[in-house]
């Protein structure tokens, strides 16, 4: 890794804290040692008195491109305390408002970890997928829960269980997203709502988002944690290992003799 490139960069202005993903080359998908500085990152801005806002936002045509394939093969997240599932913990609970800027495609955790940001805003172009079942694995980032609450059941079956792209304006309509804009406009608008929620009271901003997260709030956890056991099993059996060469190879996957 090129370290005067990082690929999480941070950048704090006036009370907002903006996370962008920052490996375009490799579509933004997600090394563990990206969810570490993620993690690390939100841990900061929770202690930072200066920061009362998070953004995330990924790149004018990419999103993320969600786990990086390579280390699932070669450093798979095998126990519950992984980086990947550390972040996802840390995302959930996090206290303070959390927003994003999503254009272009949003895969995997790039779509279910706007699940927990509290503002989504979208670029016409994105595509947002889950294709767990696709890559021999199951739903992560509490998504078998919340995607049904969200999505309600069918919608939430289908995304899931085919693993194909949904659009901007069908994520408008189920209420992922909060608004959608031409993807050079998008960052922008991010910003300034982030600008008009750090102009308000801390206290109440964080009150009011415990309260509204309060139903749920120790069943996303329980839940992230009965995924990610099972996610951590299936990435070492035949169908995840045979998906995810298949992607590496540039090739469809085999599941026939499966
Ligand atoms: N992990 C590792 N590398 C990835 C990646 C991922 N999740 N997604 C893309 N890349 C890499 C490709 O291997 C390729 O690398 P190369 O230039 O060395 O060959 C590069 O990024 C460009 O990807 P490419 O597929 O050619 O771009 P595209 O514009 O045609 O398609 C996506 C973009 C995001 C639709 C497509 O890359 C994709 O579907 N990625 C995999 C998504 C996925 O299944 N993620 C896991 C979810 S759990």
């Amino acid at each position: 890794m090129d370290t005067s490139q990082p690929e999480i960069l941070v950048h704090h202005e006036q009370g907002v804290t903006t996370l962008t993903f920052n490996r375009v080359e490799k579509k933004n998908s997600i090394t563990a040692s990206m969810y570490t500085q993620m993690a690390d990152a939100l841990e900061r801005a929770n202690a930072d008195a200066g920061t009362r806002v998070v953004v995330f936002q990924g790149d004018v045509a990419i999103f993320s491109a969600g786990n990086d394939i390579g280390d699932f093969l070669k450093c798979p997240p095998v126990t519950t305390d992984a980086p990947v599932f550390r972040f996802l913990r840390i995302l959930a609970t996090f206290p303070k408002p959390l927003l994003a800027s999503v254009c272009g495609p949003a895969v995997g955790i790039g779509t279910t970890m706007l699940f927990h940001c509290d503002l989504v805003y979208a670029g016409d172009n994105a595509a947002f997928s889950m294709p767990f079942v696709n890559l021999g694995v199951c739903p992560e980032a509490g998504s078998s829960l919340l995607a049904p609450q969200m999505l309600g059941f069918h919608r939430a079956a289908e995304a899931l269980l085919l693993g194909e792209p949904f659009m901007a304006e069908a994520a408008l309509e189920v209420g992922l997203v909060n608004r959608v804009v031409p993807p050079t406009e998008c960052n922008m608008l991010t910003q300034m709502q982030a600008r008009k929620l750090a102009a308000k009271s801390l206290a109440s901003l964080m009150e009011t988002k415990r309260l509204l997260k309060k139903t749920n709030a120790d069943e996303v956890i329980e839940r992230i944690n009965e995924e990610a056991a099972s996610f951590g099993r299936m990435l070492g059996e035949p169908a995840a290992r045979e998906a995810l060469t298949a992607f590496m190879e540039k090739r469809a996957p085999d599941f026939s003799k499966l």
